[in-house]
């Protein structure tokens, strides 16, 4: 791979890079599309990594099918498709593994102690091996987002992150690849996370500024199905997570919510500017 990305390179030709666990969606595919907007080519990456899932979570499980990500990949306009093997990534006697400190320690990182370790050693690792201009990742993954602009800066990678928009299915979800997951019920109640975080859009356009009354009313949405169970709804600011009591005109704030309905584990986001 890095062969191939120093040829193009060695051409004046820029390179963008969508790093994936595959099984993708109209998410992933308008990442890709974007990618080929942004640099002349697009090396979409197919890796699902064992290193950010917890020995309890759905790493055998995760949904894979590598001729539809293929051929998704190519009619969006990827020119590489980089699926390398679990060995070839990591090959015994691996022994290393980067920390980012703070961003990770509190929402996603709190229910995933060492997720992040494994997201941000991976992305270096992707990074290394496909040498991008330009990275792109979906906001869906927000506090994943933040931690890939921290480990940008921290270790010089000479990439530019772009973050693109979450796309959601026609009543607001979020697509995911895990929302095969969900049964037919769970599915329709699976968009009660977009109702939270529209509730508090409207209620912030009102006047509400106090992060108790907005995380309140998170919380108090996603509670009206008496079966969910809440990890976290809150809000915090944008580019720190630091969570002031109040919000100030001005600031971009960003509310994010991660709850299971029956055995699927969903999270959402949606980032709010204060009049
Ligand atoms: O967002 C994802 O799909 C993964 O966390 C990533 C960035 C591809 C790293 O494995």
């Amino acid at each position: 791979m890095q062969n191939i990305s120093n040829e193009m390179r060695k051409s004046y030709k820029t390179i963008a890079v969508v790093p994936t666990m595959g099984y993708l969606h109209e998410g992933h595919c308008s990442l890709i599309r974007l990618a080929k907007e942004t640099a002349d080519f697009c090396i979409t990456t197919l890796f699902v990594n064992p290193t950010q899932f917890a020995p309890n979570e759905d790493f055998e499980k995760y949904p894979r099918d590598f001729e539809r990500d293929f051929n998704l990949a190519k009619t969006n306009g990827s020119d590489f498709l980089f699926n390398p093997s679990v060995e070839e990534m990591y090959p015994s006697g691996f022994s290393s593994e980067i920390k980012i400190k703070g961003i990770t320690e509190k929402f996603e990182g709190k229910f995933r102690p060492l997720h992040f370790n494994g997201v941000a050693t991976v992305v270096a690792k992707l990074f290394n091996a496909t040498l991008p201009d330009f990275a792109i990742f979906g906001q869906k993954d927000y506090q994943q987002t933040l931690v890939i602009k921290q480990l940008v800066k921290d270790f010089n990678f000479p990439v530019s992150i772009v973050v693109a928009p979450t796309i959601r299915e026609h009543d607001g979800l979020a697509m995911s690849s895990r929302n095969v997951y969900l049964s037919t019920t769970d599915r329709n109640k699976a968009t009660i996370l977009y109702k939270a975080l529209n509730n508090v859009k409207e209620a912030i356009k009102k006047g509400t500024r106090k992060k108790e009354e907005i995380d309140d009313i998170l919380k108090d949405t996603l509670l009206s199905l008496p079966e969910i169970q809440i990890d976290y709804a809150s809000s915090a600011l944008a580019d720190s997570l630091n969570e002031p009591d109040y919000f100030e005109s001005g600031q971009k704030i960003v509310l994010l919510l991660a709850c299971k309905l029956g055995k699927t584990r969903l999270i959402d986001n949606m980032v709010i500017t204060i009049d």
